[in-house]
């Protein structure tokens, strides 16, 4: 089991220093409610609760329906103590009076004396609706969604956004224990490979280890042999010999921090010809980018970076046709490489992307709508601290490769008869979570081989 102890610092002093900077930017109180869990059916059998981000970042805990309160760098914590009943269903736990010690609380109350700290508070709604509703009737004010905000609200979401950009040290701590579980989570899913019937086995596979770790999956797991249905969420395929499997799965830990990683392997432990080809196509734009990733450079350019080494790849192949820097700006890319390449990563695999793109994009910016840019979510020059993804792929998506008009305005630039050659081929992706340092960068998941012969050793090995 990996160590919870090499952290280097308490956690009490890390929320001491997070709320500290928050105060030197927002005079006035702030409130975060932490959320509770909605039923599956009735009322005692819930989905898994995930407290509140935004909470977890100055809470530290993944606490049950509590609250706290930030102003001038103090924090008071609002929770009940456990009801006999509770005591009796959910057996022993900390009571408010220890949780507020272990998180270097000023103050502790119960939930009922809210109502007399909430004037003049900001806040950020929750996603459950049940909080959302007692967050409304506490500050007496309807909550618009979380990527609506207005006034106060939104100067505490712009606030938290510059904080939680960058990531300090408890946090890259927290994120490399959930680094390391995920990459034997996706060696345990190689190694189980050869001997799976189902896309579900590999699955098994691999969430066993987020499982016995006591952590949780970051996201609903992709382990697919349809690899190009991007946020596919099927495990019931047959394990056919040459297939690939694409599997994007990371863990998460009990407070709350994220991994995301995405490797793709052949089932036999041995790529084809033609999926080795395309293989490292999709990783030399993986490779390019990281190397590119340093302090500075705006993030989209290391997306046209990828799109660039992709179409160089693709032309090499004889898949597209032209100049690739002339390809990348028709967006013929974009029809084997649809989504962006990446994202911020934290407390949520997609980094506070409840609050829309207020944290993914710099101020000023939005979406644009061309084909190869309209789903990059992150648009910021890259810093220091920040943790982002690299998750260049390649994609055979029937509903973009049969659209008529599509076919039509790319058909002289894709050579669809040489395409054919590469069926065996349905989705690759290559995902790496990576810190940007000061010298340049750090992949937290460099453990993980991306190579195509070490991926199939590691195949193999079982
Ligand atoms: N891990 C899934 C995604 O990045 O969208
Ligand atoms: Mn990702």
């Amino acid at each position: 089991m990996l160590s919870q102890t090499d952290r280097p610092a308490s956690l009490s002093d890390a929320l001491r220093r997070r709320r500290q900077k928050l105060a030197a930017q927002i005079p006035f109180p702030v409130l975060l409610w932490s959320g509770q869990t909605s039923s599956r059916n009735f009322p005692a059998n819930t989905y898994p609760y995930r407290a509140n981000s935004h909470f977890l970042y100055f809470a530290g805990l993944p606490l049950y329906n509590a609250v706290i309160r930030l102003e001038s760098g103090r924090l008071e914590l609002f929770m009940d103590d456990p009801t006999p009943a509770e005591l009796l269903w959910h057996g022993d736990r900390p009571r408010r009076d220890q949780i507020a010690e272990t998180m270097g609380a000023d103050a502790a109350y119960p939930i009922s004396r809210l109502k007399g700290f909430a004037a003049g508070a900001a806040t950020i709604p929750v996603l459950d609706a049940a909080t959302r509703l007692q967050q409304s009737h506490l500050l007496d004010r309807m909550m618009t969604p979380a990527n609506q905000l207005q006034d106060m609200d939104l100067a505490l979401a712009t606030a938290i956004v510059e904080l939680r950009l960058v990531q300090d040290d408890w946090a890259i701590a927290e994120m490399r224990r959930a680094a390391a579980i995920t990459i034997q989570a996706h060696q345990a899913g190689m190694a189980a490979t050869p001997q799976a019937k189902t896309e579900a086995e590999i699955r098994a596979a691999m969430e066993q280890v987020v499982i016995a770790h006591n952590t949780t999956c970051a996201y609903n797991s992709i382990v697919t042999v349809q690899g190009e249905v991007l946020h596919n969420d099927h495990y019931h395929h047959a394990i056919q010999p040459g297939d690939l499997l694409l599997a994007d799965m990371a863990a998460e830990t009990e407070m709350g921090w994220a991994s995301d990683v995405t490797r793709t392997w052949p089932v036999t432990g041995k790529f084809s010809g033609t999926q080795r080809d395309l293989y490292d196509v999709v990783l030399a734009a993986h490779d390019r980018c990281i190397q590119a990733a340093v302090p500075g450079v705006e993030y989209q350019q290391i997306h046209l970076l990828a799109c660039q080494v992709l179409a160089e790849g693709l032309v090499d192949l004889g898949i597209l046709q032209g100049q690739p820097a002339d390809l990348v700006e028709m967006d013929a890319h974009a029809l084997f490489f649809p989504h962006g390449v990446g994202h911020l990563l934290g407390l949520d695999v997609h980094d506070m992307e409840d609050l829309g793109d207020l944290a993914g994009y710099a101020a000023g910016r939005t979406r644009s709508d061309r084909f190869g840019l309209g789903y990059l979510r992150l648009n910021r020059p890259l810093q220091p601290g920040m943790a982002v993804t690299i998750e260049p792929g390649f994609y055979q998506v029937p509903a973009i490769l049969n659209d008529a008009d599509r076919r039509e305005k790319y058909r002289s630039v894709v050579n669809w008869e040489r395409l054919e050659q590469f069926q065996d081929i349905r989705g690759i992706r290559i995902e790496d979570d990576v810190l940007i340092t000061e010298a340049g960068n750090e992949v937290l998941t460099t453990e993980l081989p991306t190579e195509a012969a070490a991926i199939e050793q590691l195949v193999k090995s079982s």
